[in-house]
């Protein structure tokens, strides 16, 4: 990676961007107990866990006037969603949800029966046929959203040491910060190696280190990269042999994006790698957020054998209580496999239209995506090759907020759960995270905003226009010019 040798930054206190990221609540270094913030912890016993980063950055768009009345003439490619609005060929979403009495009760904290039968379906009819070993409703919980599904795996991990790789999804990070039986142990991926995940060093530390579980997203956030095939196989395979407990959360799932003609339509899953359902320890998260295009009804499920759904459903009574009952009755149409075909053609040559537009429009600024995504709707940019100070992505972040548009630095995707290291250390540091899951028209905004920082940056004298007069809030713009 190259960075610009002749920028002084060396230390976060040097830069306004970073300032302004460590005064925000639940963002300042926890390096030493004597570093707690004062101010911010008042309330007797409570600590802020920091928000994701997609939060974080929300709140900095809005103290730079981004709002839900002016959302048109801002850009968000920090949207960590896809855009839900009807695409050429895709099924109509449901109008509306019918109410029937019985769904004012509470659901099961499994969820409900005839949803649980439906996801089990729909998983062996995509990728279990020909196998003796198939799932029914004892190996599906359904959850509301994505996060809890996480968080009632987390809670019923015991003591062991829990492996998880960097760059990976931002809420890992709070996940594995507020369940403090688990150990989290890390593991970097490297821009050199494609971000893999190499599964002969996963072999090792198993052995060496005693992992009991590992966790990632696949497809990748952010990365979109993916472990498929032959090497999903071996993953599965791996986890099973070492008797280690695999939990995969396979969100983009059908954000793939094939060569070939007759590949599309195909999604992947390691539910097609496992032997048997009920000992397999292998844990699937997945629900209708990304996949279906709909992140507004929580409603998700997990899928591991039957001994891990009775836990989870202890989890969930005190964790959640269980998924909106309306909403579970209204997704079982939505599992219909002749649907869910139609569904994911649409989405992936839409999908694969956008990404191959933004990598195109990228290359035209120079800006080179060394490792391009093969899945997801992310482009992981290494801003490494541009000059200072907008080489980093917390400061190229605020830059483009001056230009209404939003992009995640790359900082969030260092799960990192005991905020130790100077934020210039990290691997991520010199990253942002472009999404293409908003429409194409809000995609051409942000990248002409993105153009226009570009170019002016490169232009001589141009870095020294950049790096402050940031907005710290809406209601006092001035409030950071003791740092200009
Ligand atoms: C890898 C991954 N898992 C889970 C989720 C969250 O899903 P939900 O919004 O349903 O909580 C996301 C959302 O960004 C994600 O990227």
């Amino acid at each position: 990676m190259k960075h610009n040798r002749k920028h002084k930054v060396k230390h976060e206190k040097d830069s306004e961007a970073h300032r302004i990221f460590r005064e925000s609540a639940g963002h300042a270094s926890r390096g030493l107990p004597q570093t707690v913030n004062p101010d911010e912890e008042t309330v007797p016993g409570i600590l802020h866990p920091g928000s994701t980063g997609v939060i974080y950055c929300s709140d900095r768009a809005m103290a730079n006037g981004f709002s839900y009345t002016s959302v048109h003439e801002w850009a968000n490619l920090g949207q960590g969603a896809p855009e839900v609005g009807q695409i050429p060929d895709a099924p109509q979403k449901p109008q509306a949800i019918p109410m029937p009495i019985e769904s004012l009760e509470y659901a099961p904290t499994t969820g409900v029966k005839a949803l649980r039968e439906a996801v089990a379906k729909l998983y062996n009819l995509t990728y279990r046929q020909g196998k003796v070993s198939q799932y029914t409703y004892e190996n599906v919980c359904i959850v509301p959203g994505g996060r809890s599904g996480l968080s009632r795996v987390a809670a019923v991990i015991g003591d062991v040491y829990t492996s998880y790789q960097v760059p990976d999804y931002t809420a890992y990070d709070q996940v594995l910060g507020a369940f403090k039986r688990l150990v989290p142990v890390p593991t970097t991926l490297e821009e050199d190696d494609g971000y893999r995940f190499n599964l002969s060093q996963v072999r090792k530390d198993i052995r060496t280190q005693g992992l009991q579980v590992i966790m990632a997203s696949n497809p990748r956030n952010p990365t979109g990269q993916v472990i498929r095939d032959q090497e999903l196989n071996d993953l599965v395979a791996l986890a099973r042999d070492t008797t280690t407990t695999l939990i995969l959360d396979e969100f983009y799932s059908w954000y793939i994006y094939p060569e070939k003609e007759e590949d599309f339509g195909k999604s992947i899953s390691s539910a097609e790698f496992i032997d048997d359902v009920n000992s397999d320890p292998v844990v699937i998260v997945d629900g209708l957020t990304k996949n279906w295009r709909l992140p507004g009804w929580r409603i998700c499920w997990v899928m591991g054998p039957r001994n891990l759904i009775t836990a989870l459903s202890q989890s969930g009574s005190f964790l959640d209580g269980g998924a909106n009952h309306p909403l579970q009755l209204a997704a079982i149409p939505l599992l219909d496999p002749a649907r869910v075909k139609l569904e994911k053609l649409s989405l992936q040559r839409h999908f694969k239209h956008k990404r191959d537009h933004v990598l195109a429009r990228l290359k035209e600024m120079e800006l080179e995506v060394k490792v391009p995504p093969r899945a997801t709707f992310y482009i992981w940019l290494d801003l490494g090759g541009l000059p200072a100070p907008i080489n980093n992505g917390l400061t190229f972040f605020e830059e483009l907020l001056k230009e209404k548009t939003i992009v995640i630095p790359g900082i969030f995707f260092d799960i990192n759960p005991a905020h130790r290291r100077n934020l210039f250390n990290s691997p991520c540091h010199h990253f942002v995270r472009l999404s293409f899951g908003p429409p194409l028209e809000d995609l051409d905004k942000g990248l002409d905003a993105i153009a226009r920082v570009v170019k002016a940056a490169r232009k001589e004298g141009g870095p020294q226009h950049f790096g402050h007069s940031y907005k710290k809030s809406i209601d006092s713009p001035t409030a950071l010019h003791r740092f200009v």
